[in-house]
């Protein structure tokens, strides 16, 4: 596992976001030959999809052969509903880049059958070749997408009810009322994440620390579904300096050290 500590909240953004870039103009993505892109929501990737649209905008880089899959989404929410993660997709990043509506996957939190819906999901993954790069935020207590604790790290898309601790932290985009939020989801699974050809999970602020430490220095255990990253070939975690508060010294020396001349 890499991971990149950066100073702040506005490095770590910028350095994801170049990373993106990067990545999708090397691969040089054709109409045949898309590079597939998964996709977070959250406050955390604020930061990157606003220099991803500096960056189009800029012309340094064209979403039109990038194909996206979101990691999860809230059951019983309408597209237009102002917390549905499919209305913030729209409004923080895609209406702003030349994405081609057919190439944008989101789970429906709408369906009337979650099997089908979670299972076509993976259909879908399976049929573009898979995910090239699959970028997450994390929870307060180690979740990856709505993997929460002691969710199995094999688990696949799926509908998962939601913790307490979850639902009180997001709250605050529902009017801070907890009656408003939604009590289950629909997510893709640790072992969809695993699959993709890279991930990078991004933290920032001291409220990620304590799972920054158990998926970093901890064993790999489903009660932090972060850990489960370090059984990736390529597993990437992007962080602040506040979010390492909870490392040991030497860790923290080892990566600053080791990736001192990497991108
Ligand atoms: C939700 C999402 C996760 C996200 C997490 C952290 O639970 N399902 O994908 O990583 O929130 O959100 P934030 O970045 O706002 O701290």
């Amino acid at each position: 596992m890499r991971v990149i500590i950066k100073p702040d909240y506005d490095t770590v953004s910028k350095w994801v976001a170049n990373y993106v870039v990067y990545r999708i103009n090397k691969f040089k993505p054709t109409k045949d030959k898309p590079f597939v892109l998964g996709l977070p929501t959250g406050s955390t990737p604020l930061g990157m999809y606003k220099e991803l649209i500096k960056m189009y905008n800029e012309r340094k880089v064209s979403f039109e052969n990038v194909v996206t899959f979101n990691m999860d989404e809230y059951v019983g929410l309408k597209p237009t509903d102002k917390q549905s993660y499919r209305y913030f997709m729209e409004e923080t990043f895609f209406k702003h880049i030349n994405i081609k509506p057919q190439n944008i996957h989101m789970l429906d939190g709408m369906t009337k059958d979650y099997e089908k819906e979670c299972k076509n999901y993976e259909k879908d993954i399976k049929e573009v070749g898979g995910i090239h790069l699959f970028i997450g935020g994390i929870g307060a207590d180690g979740h990856i997408a709505f993997n929460e604790p002691f969710s199995s790290l094999s688990s696949r898309t799926r509908v998962k009810t939601l913790t307490e601790s979850t639902i009180k932290a997001n709250s605050r985009f529902f009017d801070n009322d907890i009656s408003k939020v939604p009590t289950t989801a629909l997510t893709v699974g640790v072992a969809t994440i695993l699959d993709a050809k890279e991930v990078i999970i991004i933290a920032t602020g001291e409220n990620k620390a304590t799972a920054l430490k158990h998926g970093i220095e901890g064993s790999i255990n489903h009660m932090w579904t972060i850990s489960a990253l370090q059984m990736h070939q390529h597993g990437i975690i992007v962080c602040d300096k506040p979010a390492t508060k909870e490392l040991s010294a030497d860790t923290v020396e080892y990566f600053l050290d080791i990736e001192k001349n990497n991108f």
